[in-house]
């Protein structure tokens, strides 16, 4: 079997500083839901920009469904992965946010009609229905994450990567984004998060990246036991 996700020994570093990610080995396999754990400015971020080829690696490979990710195979990986930045505001840039969530799916040639009911059916499963016709700038930080969230999912990935996806979310939408996932036709999904609680409700398997490298791969309701380990990674599952 193809495995979705294949990170080789993959070093990352910004201009002028020792690598973030020195090292990192990891396989995502058909089916599985993965967390990405660790500190602020471990290199969580940074990990997942070279998964979609925004950054590229120094050294090391990673495959996505099977394929080498380069140059020229880099168009076809972005069509695969469904990827929602850390700050919404990355992703929202059109004078409406039905104009933001059919911008990608009118992008891959899907006809209007069917962009919108799709954008239309996604704003109304995020309480986003009656905001439809305002920029994102007017929406609240909140909001504006779930916008996002809906224009990633019109593209109907086969992979999705959330950075940070509960960042301004009160606990009810939180809840909601939960089911959400759990109803996805979707081959992967790799979540960063500090949210231990919630990680626990959408993932089986969580990543420690710590160190520049992946310390710990485990399920992740063993880890979640296992407060000694959070407390090692200064990851304290009630803060
Ligand atoms: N564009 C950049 N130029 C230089 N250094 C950067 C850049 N972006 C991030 N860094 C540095 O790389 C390291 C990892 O940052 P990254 O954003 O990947 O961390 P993170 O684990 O996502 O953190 P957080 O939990 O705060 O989101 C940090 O030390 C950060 O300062
Ligand atoms: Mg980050």
């Amino acid at each position: 079997m193809t495995s979705t996700i294949e990170v080789q020994d993959l070093v990352f570093g910004y201009p002028q500083q020792k690598p973030v990610l020195r090292g990192i080995s990891f396989t995502l396999q058909p089916g599985e839901r993965v967390a990405l754990l660790g500190l602020t400015g471990a290199g969580k971020s940074t990990l997942l920009e070279n998964l979609i080829g925004l950054k590229m690696p120094q050294s090391g490979e990673i495959r996505v469904q099977g394929k080498k990710l380069e140059e020229a195979t880099l168009s076809q990986a972005r069509r695969q992965i469904g990827f929602c930045f850390q700050d919404a505001n990355d992703q929202l840039f059109m004078p409406t946010i039905l104009e933001d969530v059919t911008f990608g799916p009118r992008n891959y040639g899907v006809p209007p009609g069917v962009a919108r009911d799709r954008a239309l059916s996604l704003l109304a499963e995020f309480g986003l229905i009656e905001f439809a016709n305002r920029s994102a700038h007017e929406l609240s930080g909140g909001q504006r994450r779930l916008a996002a969230l809906a224009a990633i999912l019109a593209l109907e990935p086969a992979i999705l990567i959330l950075d940070e996806p509960t960042n301004g979310l009160d606990p009810s939408w939180r809840r909601h984004l939960a089911k959400v996932l759990s109803q996805l036709p979707i081959e992967v999904i790799l979540i960063a998060s500090h949210n231990l609680n919630w990680i626990g409700k959408t993932t089986q398997r969580a990543l420690i990246l710590a160190d520049g490298e992946i310390r710990v791969d485990r399920p992740t309701q063993d880890l979640l036991k296992d407060r000694s380990t959070l407390e090692y990674y200064n990851l304290p599952p009630d803060w």
